[in-house]
Parts: structure tokens; C-alpha cells; sequence
């Protein structure tokens, strides 16, 4: 592929975004439609097979339709030539492009909105389409936006390895990231179910508040995972040195479940794990008449003493007015009566 030739008479190719591993993914102009699409160009290595599977999910991820969700928008073939998925391009780059533009780890006021709507996309797709993401990591995840991520690849390798048989190692070592990979899916690869989409969202906001993996490698140490004696992200960040604002303690724990190596001790859905995250409506209802900590008790104790001090001393002044203004009407009546009776009259007498 070159900067400015043309595919398929119609895209012309602009600039290299990156590399896969299905193949290059370009920025493109649609001049039929005068828009930027991003192409993701399959690698010739993929049989008449592997392109038939692809060009199904395709059609299929075609069908997803959530504000979270990029879109995919169509499947190209050339005859002699390389297949193509044409999909809507996100000029922000990928979370795990965030690496490579200097900003090595995240906090969590700057990640949980995002994470919330990958929760919300993850839930459609799982619960309303029965679809299964199966890749989720930082670099699936893409800026699209300001304040706004969606999610990209969903289901584009979903089958593959399942389809696959003798091949599976390559599928596993080539196509999908191991570190992402719930113990389920190292095992085997024809494993597709949504409980690994919860243990590969954990690895990710894992990497992305500690710029580590749970387990350096995951091959080795998976059997050892236990969460309640974990490090947590806490621990790691502290252990990698990142300081800054603290993890709270339902995202260490939230996390920690998504990452059990048996998939029933994981949250039973995305859901449960956004509410493990956030808390349900009950428990944030209690947290608002938790008891403010001593400190901002003496300022709010403080300053609603001055309040009321201020609605008193108008309320008293308003008081002290009105009767200064019944004293002074009462005294200009009696004034005024004596006045009149002490100017002397004056006798009318009829001619
Ligand atoms: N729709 C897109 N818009 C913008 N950049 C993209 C898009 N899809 C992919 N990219 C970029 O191309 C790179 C390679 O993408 P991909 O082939 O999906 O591999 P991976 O998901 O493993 O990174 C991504 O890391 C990202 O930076
Ligand atoms: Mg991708």
C-alpha cells in the first residue's frame, strides 16, 4: 500500500494509521462520498476461508448499532487483490496509543467515563445483539471525540479462532493478545463466551491505571491468581511509582473479580461489573447521608452558623422597622389631634 494511490477506484489512500494483526489500517478518502474512512487491509496471508469468516462478521458487526460502537461500514474485495473492511475512522488513535504520546498511565477521574460507556457498548452488544467482542484491549478502545470512546473490532476475530482447527497456536500467538486472554481462551482457543470479555476488560483498565499487566506472564502466573491476595492496582501503581490520586477501593475490588481465573467468580455480566464499579442506586443512596468527615463538618457547621446568625439579624431588623414605623404613625395621629384641637375655631355666624 502507497500514500495517494487509489483502491478500488474509489478510496484514495492518505496516511498510515498502523499495523495489526489482520494487516495496515489507512486513513482514506471516500471519493464517492467526499468523507475519511479507515481501512483496514487484510493480509494476503488470510485463505479463501479466513476471508469468508471475516467478510461474515463483518456483516454482522454491521448490524451493531450503539453511540459507543464503531462503525463498520463495508467489505471489500479486488479480484487478484487484497481485501479490505472500510470503517469509521476515529481521529483520536486508540487509549493504548496514549502510551506512545507520552502519557504512560491514566487516573481514575480521567478513565471512568470512558470505561462506563465501553460498559455500556459491551452490554448492548452482550445482552441485546449476543455478541461477544472477544479482543478487547487499550487498542480497541479509540478516542472518538472529546469526552467519548468506541469501541472498535467487535467480533472482526471472533470466529476465526473458533473456525480454525490445527492452527489455532498461530490464531492465539498472531491475532489475538495474549495478555488479554482469560485462562479460558489460553486453554482453548474455540472458547467464545462473554465472561472472557470481563476478564480482558479488567486487564485493560488494569494496564491503563498502572501501565503494568496483572501478570507479567500470563502463561506462568494465571494459576496463581488469586484476588483477595493480589496486588492491587493500588500496590502496582505505588510499586511502579505513580503517585497521584488514589484508586478506589470498588475499582481495586471490581477489577480483581473480572480477573479470576474461575469465570463463575468473575461479575455474572457487564452490568453487574459497572455497578460493582459505581455502586447501585441503593448504595449511592446511602453514600449520600454518609457523615461528612470532621473537617468539613466545622466548615459546614461553621458556615451555617453564619447563615443563620445573618437570617436572624435581618429577621430582627425587619422586626425593630415595623414597630419604629407603628410608634411613628401613632405619634403623628395623637400629634395631629392635638394640633387641631388648639387651633381656635372659627365661629361661623349667620348674617
Ligand atoms: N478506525 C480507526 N480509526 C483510527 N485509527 C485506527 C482505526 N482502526 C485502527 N486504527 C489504528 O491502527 C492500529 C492497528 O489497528 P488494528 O489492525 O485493529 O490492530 P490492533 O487493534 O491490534 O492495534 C491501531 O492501533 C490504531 O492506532
Ligand atoms: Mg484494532
Amino acid at each position: 500500500m502507497q500514500e495517494q494511490s487509489i483502491y478500488l477506484d474509489r478510496y484514495q489512500l492518505l496516511r498510515l494509521l498502523g499495523r495489526g494483526g489482520m494487516g495496515e489500517v489507512w486513513l482514506a478518502r471516500d471519493l464517492e462520498l467526499e468523507a475519511e474512512v479507515a481501512l483496514k487491509f487484510l493480509v494476503s496471508s488470510f485463505d479463501e476461508k479466513e476471508t469468508e469468516i471475516l467478510r461474515r462478521e463483518t456483516k454482522q458487526a454491521r448490524k451493531l448499532s450503539h453511540p459507543h460502537i464503531l462503525s463498520v461500514y463495508d467489505f471489500h474485495t479486488q479480484v487478484d487483490g487484497v481485501a479490505a473492511i472500510s470503517m469509521e475512522y476515529a481521529p483520536g488513535g486508540s487509549l493504548g496509543n496514549l502510551v506512545s504520546r507520552g502519557v504512560p498511565v491514566l487516573e481514575v477521574s480521567e478513565l471512568s467515563n470512558w470505561i462506563l460507556q465501553v460498559c455500556d457498548a459491551l452490554s448492548y452488544a452482550h445482552e441485546e445483539c449476543g455478541l461477544v467482542h472477544r479482543d478487547i484491549k487499550p487498542h480497541n478502545i479509540m478516542l472518538s471525540g472529546f469526552e467519548s470512546v468506541k469501541l472498535a473490532d467487535f467480533g472482526l476475530s471472533a470466529q476465526l479462532a473458533m473456525s480454525l482447527d490445527s492452527e489455532s497456536e498461530r490464531v492465539i500467538g498472531n491475532r489475538l493478545t495474549l495478555h488479554y486472554a482469560s485462562p479460558q481462551v489460553v486453554w482453548n482457543p474455540y472458547e467464545s463466551h462473554y465472561l472472557n470479555d470481563v476478564y480482558a476488560l479488567g486487564v485493560t483498565i488494569f494496564k491503563l491505571l498502572t501501565a503494568t499487566y496483572p501478570f507479567k506472564d500470563p502463561r506462568a502466573d494465571f494459576w496463581s491468581w488469586d484476588p483477595d491476595n493480589l496486588l492491587s492496582m493500588s500496590e502496582r501503581r505505588k510499586e511502579n511509582g505513580f503517585g497521584c490520586e488514589p484508586i478506589p477501593r470498588r475499582w481495586n475490588y471490581a477489577v480483581a473479580k473480572c480477573l479470576a481465573e474461575d469465570p463463575s467468580d468473575r461479575p455474572a455480566s457487564i452490568r453487574e461489573f459497572k455497578e460493582l464499579l459505581i455502586g447501585d442506586s441503593s448504595e449511592r443512596a446511602a453514600e449520600i447521608s454518609v457523615p461528612l468527615p470532621p473537617s468539613q463538618r466545622e466548615k459546614t457547621a461553621k458556615s451555617g452558623g453564619l447563615l443563620s446568625r445573618l437570617v436572624v439579624f435581618v429577621i430582627a431588623a425587619a422586626v425593630t422597622g415595623l414597630l419604629v414605623g407603628i410608634l411613628w404613625g401613632l405619634f403623628e395621629i395623637v400629634n395631629r389631634e392635638e394640633v387641631a384641637s388648639s387651633v381656635p375655631r372659627t365661629e361661623i355666624v349667620e348674617p
